[in-house]
């Protein structure tokens, strides 16, 4: 296949880049190298230095159709990966993700269109922010999809959605691609205008296209710069800086962490399928941890303590529990073992210690939240329980 990776040269296209390149196909990236993500020195960045001998990398804007469609010469196969993925700062930027997502699809889709014989299949990465609060059981009403939480029962400590009909208690669920769709965040609504209007253009075009709904994705790769978005980064790094860890809410709200080798697999059976049409489908574990899991396996992988506060504080936009059903995925691109969150733990760490840490990095995080805060997006209590978590590797020392 001849590969255009559109912002190809962030986390999870960089891991991409090199499996498509292992499965022997030519690889194009054009990236923007937005510094939140890469910082300001293009030649630093590790993504820059793994690839510049093996892969065609443009720096170049994905609402540009000049540059869109010159990196599309020749392509047969474009892999969607270019979008602000911040859902905090989507809440005050909404010019920039819209424009960013939204806008940039449009220049896809326009010079997809211009190309229409050339080009074979579209995979996009989308998200399961599409789903907002997602899917939830009711004992009374069976499967239900609660609105996004209301602040005021967030200010008072109700983190939990309630039923939509009755009002009573929940029981998370995963979400299935058919589900509602309803974004919580302006990320999530671009990110659902970006998969449809791929979707849409690659119908009307008889262009196969399939659009993958990611949970978490974490690894090896993923920026340590950016301290809008990446958990498993910025916990990494305050624990290593002895810095305390805000854990938002009451620290029981649930991720499903999928590993970044997990979702390129998928990407590159998606790409090298001959299905034919247009689909959705979630890439997921199906699994579920807290963000107080997080910070112990964290702590364990680093061998070292962490101190955390459950502060109470929340974000406007932030759902409670997320995880995929993947029936529909293995029912479509095949059975698969992921790597287990103790396994894939362990590998980020390994990697975060090879990584020259930054010192400001916590002084860039924490102007993220008085930012955050400033905007009205982060709210809530102040520090409701502070405690220094002993491992296991510790007590037994
Ligand atoms: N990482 C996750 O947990 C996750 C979860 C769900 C969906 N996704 C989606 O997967 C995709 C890749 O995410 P990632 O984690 O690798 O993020 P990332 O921030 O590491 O990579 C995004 C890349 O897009 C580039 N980019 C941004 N604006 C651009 C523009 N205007 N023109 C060209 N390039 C631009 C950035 O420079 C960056 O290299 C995104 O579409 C994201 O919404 C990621």
């Amino acid at each position: 296949m001849q590969c255009l990776l559109l912002g190809g040269a962030g986390f999870i296209g960089s891991r991409l880049a090199l499996r498509l390149l292992n499965n022997g196909h030519a690889v194009r990236i054009l990236d923007i190298f937005d510094p939140q993500i890469h910082g300001d020195d293009l030649a630093a960045s590790e993504l820059w230095e793994i690839k510049s001998d093996q892969v065609k990398i443009s720096v170049g804007d994905a609402r540009d159709s000049i540059a869109v469609g010159q990196a599309l010469e020749n392509i047969d196969t474009i892999f969607y990966l270019a979008a602000g993925t911040g859902t905090g700062q989507s809440m005050y930027q909404i010019k920039r993700y819209t424009e960013t997502n939204v806008l940039g699809a449009a220049v896809l889709a326009e010079e997809i269109a211009r190309r229409r014989s050339q080009i074979r299949r579209v995979i996009i990465s989308s998200s399961r922010a599409v789903y907002g609060e997602g899917c939830y059981l009711c004992s009374e009403h069976g499967r239900v999809f609660p609105p996004s939480r209301n602040p005021a029962d967030l200010e008072a400590g109700q983190f939990n959605p309630r039923c939509p009909i009755c009002a009573g208690p929940l029981t998370e669920t995963s979400s299935k691609e058919s589900d509602h769709v309803q974004p919580g965040s302006i990320y999530g609504i671009t990110k659902f205008a970006q998969e449809q209007i791929m979707l849409n253009t690659c119908h009307a075009l008889g262009i196969a296209a399939m659009a993958l709904r990611y949970q978490n994705v974490y690894g090896a790769g993923q920026s340590l710069k950016n301290p809008y978005t990446g958990i498993l980064s910025l916990f990494s790094q305050l624990l290593l800086q002895d810095r305390p860890i805000n854990v938002f809410e009451d620290g029981l709200a649930t991720r499903d962490f999928v590993f970044v080798d997990d979702v390129t697999e998928f990407n590159c059976r998606a790409a090298e399928s001959s299905l034919l049409g247009c689909h959705i489908l979630n890439v997921g574990t199906a699994a579920r941890q807290t963000l107080l899991d997080v910070v112990l396996a964290l702590s364990a992988a680093f061998q070292r303590p962490a101190a955390y506060s459950v502060s109470g504080q929340f974000r406007i936009g932030d759902i409670r529990h997320a995880a995929a059903d993947t029936a529909m995925l293995f029912q479509t691109l095949g059975q698969h073992t992921f790597v287990s969150f103790q396994e894939g733990i362990n590998r980020f760490a390994a990697w975060v210690l090879q990584q020259d840490l930054e010192a400001d990095a916590n002084s860039r995080y924490l102007k993220s939240l008085e930012e955050m805060a400033g905007m009205g997006i982060l709210r809530g209590a102040k520090a409701t329980r502070a405690q220094q978590i002993q491992t296991p590797w510790l007590e037994k020392k």
